[in-house]
């Protein structure tokens, strides 16, 4: 018999942020032991993982002999050497998503290429092996404005994208092998977090849905229920079910997704591991994504995805203007309203932007939540000791 969680399953988890940590708390309910492989000591991850082994994600070797130490490996970002994971594959390491699936999501390049083969609508796409040769496939009419352009490989948090609106943005091209593709007009945008395991059985999450601050057009707020439509929510639910059948995916695969001005659904990226659009499951859901995580690597039933209540989810972000030892503020005011639950991740320093942790506000109504979470962003500032000149 396959032995599943035991006292004795030593998991192997591959980066130590945020996610990580997030996943070896709730690993540690089940007393599974932990490896968190990551090349800061001092990562979210570091202070609780069973054993903290230093090493670069990147480096074939230090991924190879992490995974000689485990019994299943996962991971939690997908900028990892896959050829060390390949060959662990074939001596036999259980890695769990599988490392050609990875490898296929690494490089944006292939996804789309997934995506249209699989008829899976996605914005129109190109493939250019340089900023140069974009530049010639604009000249010959071959690239229209506005468009996206994204790197294949190695980006992150929205760094390696560029919209690219008309001739005076052309200095944003960055240099690389990419995917230009057809610039959509958002109306929203959503995510669709689904999981499946070995036996096959798939459940899918609420859909989740960015609000953005119009000012500074980042994601200010992430709800769940959205306000999308039933029959786009099916849609988009459908969309992220098929995509891990179709992958033959064991694990989490949070699928974004955007509803264009006409109202379609279409797919825009996925990652096969945990997700920031999937925080709130920690408490606003009957499993977090965590936990689905590791029932779905572990072949164990899936956990009920049921709202128990509407949720906003506001990340913590380091306060532009303040760089170094982090001081939270109105944390304890923030603390005294009613369904505010904090989670920081432990990271020592602040950066602008960083993200530092999250807080779910939970409500009977979502927009009694809304009210809730706009207080909370009042309240909460991230600085330094020191503010930079
Ligand atoms: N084809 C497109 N048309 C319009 N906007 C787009 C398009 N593709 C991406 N974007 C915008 O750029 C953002 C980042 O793109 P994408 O998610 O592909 O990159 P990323 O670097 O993986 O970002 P993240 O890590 O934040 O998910 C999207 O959330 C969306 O707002
Ligand atoms: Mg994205």
């Amino acid at each position: 018999m396959e032995r599943l969680v035991t006292s004795n399953l030593k998991l192997g988890i591959i980066a130590g942020g945020q996610l990580g940590k997030m996943l070896i708390q709730e690993a540690s309910k089940w007393d599974i032991i932990t490896y968190v492989l990551d090349n800061d000591q001092n990562c979210p991850a570091g202070s609780i993982a069973s054993y903290f082994v230093k090493g670069d994600n990147l480096d074939f070797e230090s991924v190879y002999q992490f995974g000689k130490m485990v019994d299943v490996l996962t991971f939690e970002m997908e900028n990892i050497n896959i050829e060390a994971l390949k060959k662990l594959k074939t001596e036999g390491c259980k890695i769990v998503p599988d490392p050609e699936i990875l490898e296929l999501i690494q490089d944006k390049g292939l996804q789309k290429e997934f995506y249209k083969k699989s008829g899976i609508p996605t914005s129109p796409f190109k493939i250019y092996e340089s900023e140069k040769a974009i530049l010639n496939g604009i000249e010959k009419g071959e690239i229209n404005f506005p468009f996206v352009q994204k790197l294949r490989r190695g980006g992150y948090d929205g760094r390696g994208v560029a919209v690219i609106n008309d001739v005076s943005n052309l200095n944003k091209i960055l240099p690389g092998e990419s995917v230009v593709e057809e610039k959509v007009e958002i109306v929203k945008e959503i995510s669709a977090i689904v999981a499946r395991n070995k036996n096959g059985e798939i459940k899918c999450y609420p859909i989740v849905e960015m609000l953005f601050d119009p000012r500074a057009n980042l994601v200010d707020k992430l709800i769940c229920p959205s306000s999308i439509t039933a029959e786009q929510s099916e849609k988009a639910v459908n969309f992220a079910s098929e995509i891990i059948e179709l992958l033959n995916m064991e694990g989490l695969l949070a699928v974004e997704l955007f509803i264009d001005s006409k109202g379609d659904v279409i797919v825009n990226e996925v990652a096969p591991r945990p997700h920031n659009s999937g925080h709130h499951t920690i408490e606003s859901i009957i499993t977090s994504q965590f936990e689905q995580h590791l029932r779905a690597i572990l072949n164990l039933p899936l956990g009920s995805t049921k709202i128990k209540l509407p949720s906003v989810m506001i990340n913590i972000l380091g306060a532009e203007g303040y760089e170094g030892a982090v001081i939270y503020e109105g944390l304890t005011e923030s603390m005294a309203i009613d369904g505010v639950k904090i989670h920081l991740y432990g990271k020592q320093i602040t950066k602008p932007y960083r993200k530092m942790g999250h807080i779910t506000i939970l409500s009977s109504t979502l927009e009694c939540a809304l009210k809730k979470a706009e207080k909370v962003k009042q309240l909460i500032r991230v600085k330094s000791w020191k503010e930079n000149s």
